[in-house]
């Protein structure tokens, strides 16, 4: 069936597009648009045209898919000249999202009516570029130029009734009677002399504003392109004509379609969508509901974790080993909602809503009619096999019983009940209300529907869930081993602390590994009983009284402000250490420190693929751009790994391998490089 179709309503032509999943502006269909105007201008007995999406949808923008490809004529931007040129009325009646390519469609429309729960947006952005078929320029005529900015630049889509109030929609109309009413409008405004063209208008700012925008948006802008080249378009908008902005939007517009940036971060977008899909799971693998969730441990992660589930409406059972735990823990998840509700992004009613949702309770029997369980426990495997044994006797069969854990074996974890089936790993990432990330731990015994069910919960908890198989850190911690391994190497070898951490800033990681381990503590794990401080430096800083952060004094001093300076007392430290064990210290540049940081984690991401712990390289990706804040610019460490060229990785590990201890190059990342294959793409 044609993907465009036509039908007469009295004197308006409807045009309508059926482009399943999300009438994206494929080929076809921008074929189908240029015949149904030229069938309207064509026709005297048509005063006003409809243009409408069916299905869930009004057009979400190009098709992303046709971006690596050369342009099929004709092009969207000749599209939207041609509808606005259109000598009748047109109408957009957007439902759904109108987005990108399809706002750009609307905006070349004379009329835009909307169902109140339509979503207007040019997330054009968010994958690496700019709108590219007019956005810029007629947006900011529309809407004016501060309102555009915002939009064009964020790429966050806004509501049916904001977009009326900043007069991109004309009427929002019935949300289930879109195309009667819609009717309706074309031929209300059918009778008028004129309608606006929005390539006729103006759009006037003071000069001072683009400026202003920069800096009000840098630190969220950092490393990011695309965004400085939509400010820059849609200044245009205010200097240029109409036709010379056109011009320079899509000078922008291909400069970016072809570089790295926009490249990962369209790999970014449908990375996203193929990590909610497990390869041998049938999409109608029966679910099971998850009405009620118990946690059990109030502290660190459980308290976040629950948080998850109480936004998003489902009651929660925390359990504790002893009252001040709970109480502690309680309280700060209500501390927590407080400071949400502050700042403005939850009401007092969601807050008592949320918290009304909480039975804390030290009682294990509490948790016998959940659906799910969650421990979040101390992380040893004596501990955890306890639990798993006490919830066998106590939860309800069917439910689901998962672990938190970060590294340890969910087989055996499973191996304490008689239903290991039921048993798979929840990572969470910390703080668990906040990060993105959840890394599903499938175990040798899982059942289908108990990681089906966890995969559709990850969506209503707002979570981008990765599967990985079971061994080591599985897939995050597992790769970040050899970072921090190379990390300490660095610094024996002659590095300093600070050094290492500005490489991985440069790259664009929001902290260091040794910024890192001042947040955390250097004390995590420490034993005061058993060290000695000479196995590793880590033990020599904190028994010199080293914490980290909490007592200003780690890696890098803090004063009250939290302001870093490195640490001189650390770096002797580290010399002496260093001495000690016969290191021998040198200079060392960045571009080694960099590639003995990140070449091991692509190795081990590699590893992790030759034995099927993650089910594709995009995955990994995935986990470190949501769970470890590698720059989605790069596209993530596989990615990335694939654009510098998989030989290169190789024979930088090579190099380096003699002063990799425990270094050890991975089959499928040797293989694919010999053959000049990629991971990813
Ligand atoms: N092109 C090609 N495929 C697209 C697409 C697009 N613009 N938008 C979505 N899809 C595909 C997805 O990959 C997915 O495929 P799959 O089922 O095989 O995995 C399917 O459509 C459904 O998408 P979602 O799973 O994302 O569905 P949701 O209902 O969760 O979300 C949506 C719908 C909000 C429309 C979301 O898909 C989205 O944000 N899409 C992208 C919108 C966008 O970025 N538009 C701008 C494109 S660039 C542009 O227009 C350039 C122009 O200025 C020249
Ligand atoms: P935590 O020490 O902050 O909290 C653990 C809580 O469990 C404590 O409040 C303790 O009283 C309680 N507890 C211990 N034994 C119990 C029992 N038998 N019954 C009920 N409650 C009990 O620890 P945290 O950081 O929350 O870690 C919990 C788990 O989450 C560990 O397995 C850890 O590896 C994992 N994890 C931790 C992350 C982090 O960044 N802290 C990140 C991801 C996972």
């Amino acid at each position: 069936m044609a993907v465009i179709t036509t039908r007469r309503e009295g004197d308006v032509l409807v045009v309508l597009s059926n482009n399943p999943p999300v009438n994206a502006l494929s080929i076809d269909v921008r074929q189908g648009l240029v015949q149904a105007i030229g069938a309207a201008d064509a026709d005297a007995g048509i005063k006003a045209v409809v243009i409408r999406g069916e299905g869930r949808t009004f057009f979400a923008g190009a098709d992303i898919t046709e971006f690596d490809a050369p342009m099929r004529e004709p092009g969207l931007p000749a599209v939207v000249d041609i509808i606005e040129a259109c000598t009748k009325p047109v109408v957009a009646a957007i439902h759904g999202t109108a987005l990108g390519g399809g706002l750009e469609v609307a905006l070349a429309c004379h009329y835009r009516v909307a169902v109140p729960s339509a979503k207007l947006g040019l997330p054009e952005v968010k994958l690496g570029i700019l709108p590219g078929a007019g956005g810029t320029q007629r947006l900011p005529r529309v809407v004016g130029v501060e309102a555009a900015l915002a939009m064009i630049v964020s790429g966050d889509p806004i509501a049916a009734g904001r977009a009326q109030a900043i007069g991109l929609v004309d009427r929002i109309v019935g949300e289930t009677s879109l195309e009667a009413d819609a009717i309706a409008f074309a031929n209300e405004v059918a009778a008028k002399p004129e309608h606006p063209i929005a390539s006729k208008a103006t759009a006037t700012a003071d000069p001072g504003v683009f400026d202003r925008f920069r800096a009000q948006n840098a630190r969220r802008l950092k490393g990011y392109e695309a965004p400085e080249a939509c400010i820059q378009a849609v200044e245009a908008a205010t200097t240029l004509p109409f036709e010379d902005g056109v011009a320079k939007e899509r000078a922008l517009f291909f400069k970016l379609v072809t570089g790295t940036q926009s490249q990962a971060l369209r790999h970014i977008f449908f990375a996203e969508r193929a990590a909610s899909k497990i390869d041998d799971i049938p999409k109608d693998t029966p679910l099971i509901p998850i009405k009620t969730v118990g946690i059990l441990g109030a502290g660190t992660m459980g308290g976040g974790i629950a948080m998850n589930f109480l936004s998003a409406g489902i009651p929660v059972t925390i359990v504790e080993r002893e009252q001040a735990a709970l109480d502690r823990g309680v309280a700060i998840i209500r501390k927590n909602y407080e400071a949400t509700a502050q700042k403005g992004r939850m009401t007092p009613e969601q807050v008592e809503k949320a918290t009304g949702l909480l039975t804390p309770t030290l009682s294990y029997a509490d948790l016998a009619d959940c659906d799910l369980v969650i421990e979040a426990v101390f992380e040893l495997m004596a501990i955890k096999k306890e639990v798993f044994g006490k919830l066998d006797d106590i939860v309800k069969q069917g439910a689901i019983l998962a672990s938190n854990t970060s590294y340890l074996d969910i087989d055996e974890i499973a191996a304490a009940t008689r239903r290991p089936e039921s048993v798979i790993g929840l990572h969470f990432f910390s703080p668990a209300n906040v990060m993105k990330l959840l890394e599903i731990v499938r175990g040798a015994k899982t059942a289908p529907s108990v990681l089906a069910t966890c995969m559709a919960l990850s969506k209503t908890i707002k979570k981008v869930a990765v599967v990985a198989g079971v061994c080591d850190g599985f897939i995050g911690n597992r790769m970040l081993t050899p970072r921090q391994r190379e990390a300490n190497a660095l610094v024996m070898e002659g590095a300093t602390p600070a050094q290492v951490d500005q490489v991985l800033l440069d790259f664009g990681f929001p902290m260091g590994p040794f910024q890192m381990s001042d947040l955390a503590g250097l004390d995590i794990g420490w034993d005061p009983a058993t060290s000695n401080g000479a196995e590793n430096f880590r033990d020599a800083l904190c028994e010199a009284g080293l914490r980290g952060q909490k007592n200003g004094h780690g890696f890098y001093d803090y004063d009250e402000k939290r302001n870093r300076t490195p640490s001189a007392k650390v770096e002797q430290l580290i010399r002496d250490f260093a001495a000690k064990q016969g290191v021998a210290q040198r200079e060392i540049d960045s571009q080694e420190i960099l590639e003995r940081l990140l070449y091991p984690m692509v190795n081990e991401g590699a590893l992790i693929l030759e034995e099927k712990m993650a089910q594709r390289a995009s995955d990994i990706d995935i986990v470190w751009l949501n769970g470890y804040g590698w720059p989605a610019w790069t596209g993530g460490p596989m990615f990335w790994a694939d654009t510098i060229g998989l030989d290169t990785v190789v024979a930088g590990l090579e190099k380096h391998a003699p002063r990799m201890a425990g270094h050890r190059l991975s089959t499928l990342l040797a293989d694919k490089a010999a053959k000049g294959q990629r991971f990813t793409g």
